[in-house]
């Protein structure tokens, strides 16, 4: 049996870990369940992700209670698949990371108690990750990024816009996160969902907008232009949202179909698709122009989340700032446990003491201190 004894001795062996250390990162926030092996924060050992997508389609969006099931069906079965099919011994895994929040709480629920019962089980540290900071650390999941080359791209202006969330970040190193703005009302992913949801598209529908949009002419529909809330770095997206309500409405009366599906193969819908996208992401594009003038010290800028997989946004942000842009690999712009890991890692081994106010090891967080471990 463990012994249930509230101990330092847990952050004093955190220390001591090696620099290879080898991560097991579990995530259950929304509709992926996922685990991954890391090492050193960047090399991805494995990464398995069971997506829920299809059982959620039909609802047209995410049925929290159903999703909390589907993670309880598919964590165990997935676990067990990545430490086969990768090879690692169990025992080789130095720490388990897993997605604290924010999040669907069912769902949340489900991989917070998975990953507390295998730390425990094993006797092995659980570390507690954001996920939407985690998604900024997705930018360094690759071979090529060396700790020094991290290190080099610090300062940082950092974007997630996901599904959930359109989060503005200044980065003074690797762990440290600034919030300067997020989203008054919806997420920028969440308002292409919607207009896709519109459209007839099927959920989740950001790339299937971003297919229909490459065939339009951006210029053609007139968008209005998003006008900043309060601060200068804020987001809004439910203003853009309503006017997408109106003007499908206003293309159904005109087409005479009120009701029925949409044929989405025609020159107004793939203009429509391009002028919504550029709006949308001409705000990304001036807020983080902001920023980077409110933070001239910083030598990158990093975009992650969900919509970072999109082609013109990138193609949009790389004309503008002056600064490096730091995207992660297609595969893991979505919902990945790799970026839990990678997260992970990082807050245990930052040299630079600076990053250490706040300090991570005083937060006195529950599940690090129940038990000991050799
Ligand atoms: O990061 P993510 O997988 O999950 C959350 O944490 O929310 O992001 C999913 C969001 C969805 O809203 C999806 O429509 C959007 O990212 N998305 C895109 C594209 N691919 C995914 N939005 C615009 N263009 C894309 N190519
Ligand atoms: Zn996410």
């Amino acid at each position: 049996m463990p012994r249930w004894k509230k101990s330092n001795t847990v952050r004093a062996d955190l220390r001591r870990l090696t620099r290879n250390m080898l991560i097991l990162g579990i995530e259950s926030s929304c509709d992926e369940t996922a685990v991954a092996l890391v090492e050193s924060g960047t090399k991805v050992i494995y990464s398995l992700v069971a997506s829920q997508v299809d059982v959620h389609a039909v609802f047209g969006g995410i049925v929290p209670e159903i999703a909390a099931r589907e993670h309880l069906r598919a964590i165990d079965p997935l676990f067990h698949k990545v430490m086969s099919e990768s090879g690692v011994a169990i025992d080789s895994v130095n720490g388990i990371a897993v997605t604290q929040g924010p999040g669907l709480i069912g769902a949340l629920l489900v991989g917070i108690a998975y990953a507390k019962g295998l730390a425990l089980s094993l006797k092995k540290p659980l570390i507690p990750v954001d996920h939407v900071e985690a998604h900024i650390h997705s930018a360094f999941l690759s071979d090529d990024w060396t700790q020094d080359k991290i290190r080099g791209n610090f300062p940082a202006i950092a974007l997630v816009a996901s599904g959930g969330h359109t989060n503005l970040y200044y980065m003074k190193s690797p762990i440290q996160f600034k919030l300067l703005a997020y989203s008054q009302d919806d997420a920028c992913g969440e308002c292409f969902d919607k207009t896709a949801k519109l459209l007839g598209l099927k959920y989740p529908g950001g790339s299937e907008i971003e297919k229909l949009a490459q065939q339009g002419d951006s210029s053609a529909v007139a968008m209005p232009k998003v006008v900043s809330p309060k601060s200068k770095m804020m987001f809004s997206y439910s203003g853009l949202k309503t006017h997408m309500v109106h003007q499908i409405a206003a293309y159904r009366r005109s087409i005479e179909n009120q009701e029925g599906p949409l044929n989405l193969e025609n020159t107004y819908i793939y203009n429509l698709c391009a002028a919504f996208q550029s709006e949308a992401f001409a705000q990304l594009v001036r807020k983080i122009k902001n920023a980077v003038d409110d933070y001239p010290e910083s030598r990158s800028v990093i975009i992650a989340g969900g919509v970072a997989a999109n082609k013109k946004l990138r193609g949009m942000l790389a004309d503008t700032l002056g600064l490096p842009l730091v995207f992660p690999q297609l595969k893991f712009c979505s919902d990945n446990a790799a970026m839990i890991a990678g997260l992970a890692y990082r807050m245990f081994h930052t040299t630079d003491k600076e990053s250490m106010k706040g300090d991570f090891f005083k937060q006195d967080w529950d599940a690090y201190s129940r038990y000991r471990f050799e």
